[in-house]
């Protein structure tokens, strides 16, 4: 049995794709991904039970972890460039079975960040009825918590049909739109941040740490959430002009143009409201309507409700390409390729996708979901970091030109620490689920991936 057999290398790129985005459209690409339920949703919680107005020091600390593993990326890309992302990079230096792993991280991380951000669009639609007076069972409001009634998040599944349709039909057009929505993830955030300036009250910032470092660490672990995406920029690499330079610089430019902004967002919320009346679902724009400008809190809604559903739609179309991807090397089982003759989509694959996430999205609340997203994203990354090490050790150092991680093996080895560090800031709870997780990934592999793999194909002829 060997677990370790590893794809060739191909310096080459595999497929004909033009290479014609540039940095502006992978810094576009970047904030695309990035930018999304993290800002709008996750910092009300955050700030309210993990950290206080010191939630911006929450996302300095996540922001320095993941730009610690964003250099990781930006070499593999610069020096693998084939399309894939983490997976096919590790397939590359690890072989087989890590690949696997770091596959089924991202799996779960795509799927359940897909049920997370359908989970704040619902906060989002929510607030908005609500300002119309329009209110659902409370049952049917949140994911299963008992203590405060809820048991199903009904706009958060229905949301998750009405995307998996679409993705399966019209993927192309969806991610146009996707595009199109950055500049109004921008005008909203922006509108917030002018308007709320005038609103700001500095007695709202003291105590500035309530809950200490402990809730600084504890508040960074969870949003964390909020700079995920990042790595959409590597995984379009070979699309990209002049890709040993650009992707690099993509990946750093997206999140530090991610993380000017959460700081920003974050100094006006908890400026304008008192951290702990901020446990809601729809912060901003509940932000707005604190001060008595409810039309303004309309406009951020219908803002974050056309991104929020975009970003659904780029994530939900990731994960069918992902599923497929696995599926061609032969790790998932063979109906995922299936391609539909109309539309030219992989239409089982995202059909799958919808159920799980159907699932994930309806039945658990958001910060459960958030912080499962994070602990698989967390885990791959590790891989990455590792992986960087590994390859160095195969290849050498980078060429001319490459993007190169600084003192390797220092900062991979940091990056690690400072992922695990992250991942201890989870709850039980999220570890469990995850361990199940885990259990159940390596269980397929024996099962399934090991005997149908197409490398074994190769080596049985
Ligand atoms: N970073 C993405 C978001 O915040 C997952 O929605």
């Amino acid at each position: 049995m060997d677990l370790f057999r590893k794809k060739v290398i191909q310096r080459e790129s595999v497929t004909n794709l033009k290479k014609e985005l540039k940095l502006k459209d992978l810094i576009m690409l970047g904030i695309g991904a990035i930018i999304g339920t993290g800002i709008f949703v996750v910092t009300g919680t955050a700030s309210a039970e993990y950290a206080g107005p010191a939630l911006i020091l929450s996302f300095v600390v996540a922001g320095i972890v993941v730009v610690l593993s964003g250099l990781s990326f930006a070499e593999f890309a610069s020096r693998i460039p084939v399309l894939g992302g983490a997976y096919s990079y590790l397939y590359v230096v690890f072989g087989e079975f890590t690949a696997w792993l770091a596959g089924w991280f991202l799996i779960c991380e795509f799927l359940l960040a897909v049920s997370s951000v359908a989970s704040g669009w619902s906060g989002y639609v929510q607030g908005f009825l609500a300002s119309a007076d329009i209110h659902l069972p409370t049952a049917l409001t949140g994911g299963y918590d008992p203590s405060k009634g809820t048991y199903i998040d009904l706009i958060a599944g229905l949301v998750i049909i009405f995307v998996t349709l679409w993705v399966s039909q019209e993927a192309k057009k969806a991610l146009r739109l996707n595009n199109a929505m950055v500049w109004v993830k921008f005008g909203v955030i922006l509108l917030f941040i002018v308007f709320g300036a005038f609103f700001v009250e500095p007695d709202n910032w003291q105590p500035f740490m309530p809950f200490g470092f402990a809730g600084v660490f504890n508040g960074a672990a969870l949003v964390f959430f909020a700079f995920l995406g990042f790595d959409a920029v590597a995984m379009a690499a070979e699309e990209v002009e002049d890709a040993k330079k650009n992707v690099p610089r993509g990946i750093i430019g997206s999140i530090a143009i991610a993380t000017v902004l959460y700081i920003i967002v974050t100094l006006i919320m908890t400026g304008i409201v008192p951290f702990a009346e901020l446990g809601v679902n729809d912060p901003v724009a509940f932000a707005m309507r604190y001060v008595g400008h409810g039309v303004v809190g309309s406009i951020i809604s219908v803002g974050a409700i056309l991104t929020l559903l975009t970003v659904t739609i780029a994530m939900m179309y990731s994960l069918a390409r992902l599923l497929y991807a696995i599926s061609k090397d032969g790790l998932l089982p063979k109906a995922m390729q299936a391609i539909d003759p109309k539309h030219k989509t992989p239409k089982k694959a995202t059909y799958i996708a919808g159920v799980f996430a159907f699932f994930f999205a309806a039945a658990f609340p958001l910060n459960i979901l958030a912080e499962l997203t994070n602990i698989a994203a967390l885990s791959y990354m590790i891989l990455m970091s590792l992986g960087i090490i590994k390859l160095r050790k195969m290849m050498g150092p980078p060429a001319k030109g490459e993007f190169k991680v600084p003192l390797v093996p220092l900062l991979p080895l940091l990056s690690v620490a400072s992922c695990l560090f992250l991942m201890t800031r989870l709850q039980t709870a999220t570890w469990i689920v995850f361990g199940i997780s885990l259990v159940i990934g390596i269980a397929i592999y024996f099962v399934y991936g090991y005997r149908n793999s197409e490398l074994n194909e190769k080596i049985d002829e």
